[in-house]
């Protein structure tokens, strides 16, 4: 750890080489846990949550312990100094005196990079806002490679809150990146997948389809990713309340899915899978659960420094260029619309007539 120490923030931070040493690293630590219970000794993880949560925070620290590390850390903002006003920059400067890695979540899109800035030690995003949640997607590809032996060529449906839900955003910019691997959004019109996305999967070359309609697409599915509506990023409760119950996968609609379909869920669910796809087979969303922590062992282990395959930062690719703009970022959810200390940055696009926010990625026309 040190100047050049590597961070977890965008899910397409690290290589597909070093990814899939992860997912080695992983899987090895699954087959041999005690091999590993003291790689994190002496160090100490602290975990950041300015939004509510129990299965990351809790398989982090899990995690944590289980590599032999300790833990510190706040599980709501109001348990924090951020209520008495303190800002991120501050809470983050003042942890790295008492962590050695911080995994952070807070509810603004960009929180996590604007935390890795102001941090001399690893900073891991564990979801920040609807933008990203780089680690649920470690936790997805470790579950799929275990159940679907790989990646090449897979189906895969994404159902339900496309627009706000931060880990279908991480999973279907990570999975774009394996050859032939193909995506059917189903979604309403409101809850589309954002034309980023899209864009991203254009420019990549990945193949997807958009339905309204799940029943049509169950057939094609070689795994199918099931999402809360995410309540606490609708502007209006009454839309919430109109779109809530669009999809849920009940015993009758499992019928039309494939023998060895994979039915995942980040959770927590609400009511989008009735218990009683609980007791199939192919409902692998407690194991995905199980998987979540020997990902983020990995994860923590390499990033400390402990495991080798992640080369220091300055090693690795160039950034994008940054565009000379004076102006504040549009978006109310990005985070440089609550620090004031943040200036803001932009990077330029192809085109050179767009950039997008370097925190929260929202696009501007110049
Ligand atoms: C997800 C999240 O927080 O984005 N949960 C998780 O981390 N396992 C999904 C959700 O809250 O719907």
């Amino acid at each position: 750890m040190g100047l050049h120490h590597r961070n977890l923030i965008n899910t397409l931070d690290f290589s597909l080489d070093e990814q899939n040493g992860l997912l080695g690293l992983a899987q090895r630590i699954i087959a041999s846990p005690a091999a590993y219970g003291r790689v994190l000794e002496g160090r100490i993880m602290a975990s950041l949550f300015f939004e509510p949560s129990t299965r990351t925070r809790l398989s982090f620290e899990s995690a944590a312990l289980r590599l032999g590390g300790q833990v510190i850390g706040f599980s709501e903002a109001g348990s924090s100094s951020a209520a008495k006003g303190e800002s991120l920059g501050d809470t983050v400067r003042v942890v790295n005196h008492y962590a050695d890695l911080i995994v952070i979540r807070h509810p603004k899109e960009g929180a996590a990079l604007a935390a890795s800035q102001a941090s001399a030690v690893p900073v891991i995003n564990a979801g920040d806002g609807g933008r990203e949640h780089p680690t649920q997607t470690l936790a997805d590809l470790l579950t799929i490679r275990s159940v679907k032996g790989g990646f090449d060529g897979l189906t895969v449906g994404c159902c339900g809150d496309l627009l706000y839900g931060r880990t279908v955003h991480s999973l279907v910019k990570n999975l774009g990146r394996y050859p032939g691997v193909s995506f059917v959004f189903i979604s309403p019109e409101e809850l589309r997948i954002p034309e980023a996305l899209r864009a991203f999967l254009h420019g990549r070359g990945a193949r997807y389809t958009e339905t309204r309609g799940m029943e049509e697409a169950m057939p094609l599915l070689d795994v199918l990713y099931m999402t809360r509506v995410q309540r606490e990023r609708f502007a209006s409760e009454q839309d919430y309340l109109r779109l809530k119950d669009l999809y849920i996968l009940d015993g009758a609609k499992l019928r039309h899915g494939r023998p060895d379909l994979c039915v995942l869920h980040p959770l927590p669910r609400v009511n989008e899978i009735a218990p009683e796809v609980d007791g199939d087979p192919r409902a692998a969303y407690f194991e995905q659960a199980r998987y979540g922590v020997y990902a983020r062992m990995a994860l923590l282990a390499m990033l400390s420094g402990a495991e080798p395959g992640l080369p220091a930062a300055g090693e690795r690719r160039s950034s994008p260029r940054p565009a000379k703009i004076e102006i504040p970022c549009q978006n109310p959810r990005c985070i440089t619309s609550a620090e004031p200390a943040l200036s803001p940055a932009f990077y330029l696009q192809d085109a050179e007539t767009r950039c997008w926010c370097a925190y929260c990625e929202s696009g501007v026309t110049l």
